[in-house]
């Protein structure tokens, strides 16, 4: 596994290998690595004969600067994670490798970017946008692989490939948990024992909720959710929607068209969790 810093290295490096007809699978990460991490980039390895991973913690992503700086960084862990696992190129690059001038692209993705984490995090997803064409400009991957965990970004990333016509294959990848349930995100570490314990009750509502889908209203089990979550007193919700998979319309009834998703983000203290599931 090699590790390079520069978009010159990271260049050449992928040039070589696509002269050996390499197929280029591509995970860009913020780092701090966990299981969910390594099972994209497994599965990368599996459809892939080269696999680049990214780790970079994008500043223009984070539209709270105290989330930015607390935001979990060991990069010596991390190269150690993706030793066990098929990467073979990690690129790590310093903010000003990244943007050698600052990125003024503002993205229209419509009502994509104006429901759920749009809506709660004004102008993250055009950050989001912004790195990611950034480094699928530089990798060139064959096929890049996302997490369905960030069910949003995944909608925005898909969008974005078909407005700047990227010949990039988005691969949806499904959420990887914890023994109890509780989605994994780099986030989780920030934890203490007691916000941990607590988190659980928040995939336990929403399989609960799975059970309780169709014998409740949408509006009455949207209100179950939030109150079973926030009467945890470590726990608020800052919204819950239950919305059609495709342009993120919340539905009204059970009736209504589409894959019904339940999108959610909750505050633990300080830390800041989101989490979904198919209804
Ligand atoms: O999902 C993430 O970790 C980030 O949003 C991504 C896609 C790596 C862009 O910084």
């Amino acid at each position: 596994m090699e590790l390079v810093h520069t978009v010159a290295a990271l260049k050449e490096a992928i040039t070589t290998q696509k002269k050996q007809d390499k197929t280029v699978g591509f995970v860009p990460t913020m780092g701090a690595l966990h299981e969910g991490h390594l099972s994209l980039v497994r599965q990368a390895g599996d459809a892939c004969s080269f696999v680049v991973v990214s780790i970079f913690v994008n500043p223009n992503q984070f539209n709270n600067k105290e989330d930015l700086e607390r935001y979990p960084r060991n990069l010596d862990a991390d190269l150690a994670m993706l030793k066990t696992t098929p990467c073979d190129l990690v690129f790590a690059p310093t903010v000003s490798e990244m943007y050698p001038t600052e990125d003024h692209r503002v993205f229209d993705f419509g009502h994509l970017d104006v429901v759920m984490e749009g809506l709660h995090r004004p102008g993250h997803f055009n950050g989001v946008a912004q790195v990611v064409s950034r480094l699928f400009n530089m990798v060139e991957p064959h096929k890049a692989f996302f997490g369905l965990k960030d069910f949003q970004q995944l909608a925005i990333v898909n969008q974005m490939v078909k407005q700047l016509k990227m010949p990039v294959e988005i691969v949806p990848c499904p959420i990887v948990r914890e023994p109890d349930g509780l989605a994994m995100s780099s986030r989780n570490t920030l934890l203490n024992s007691t916000q941990r314990a607590s988190a659980t009750l928040i995939s336990q509502t929403l399989f609960a909720a799975m059970q309780k889908a169709r014998h409740l209203s949408v509006e009455a089990l949207k209100q179950w959710v939030v109150d079973n979550i926030d009467q945890n007193p470590d726990l608020q919700t800052e919204y819950f929607d239950i919305v059609e998979d495709q342009h993120l319309n919340s539905i009204t009834s059970w009736t209504d068209a589409g894959n019904k998703i339940g999108c959610i983000a909750v505050h633990c203290g300080k830390v800041r969790l989101i989490d979904n599931v198919t209804f």
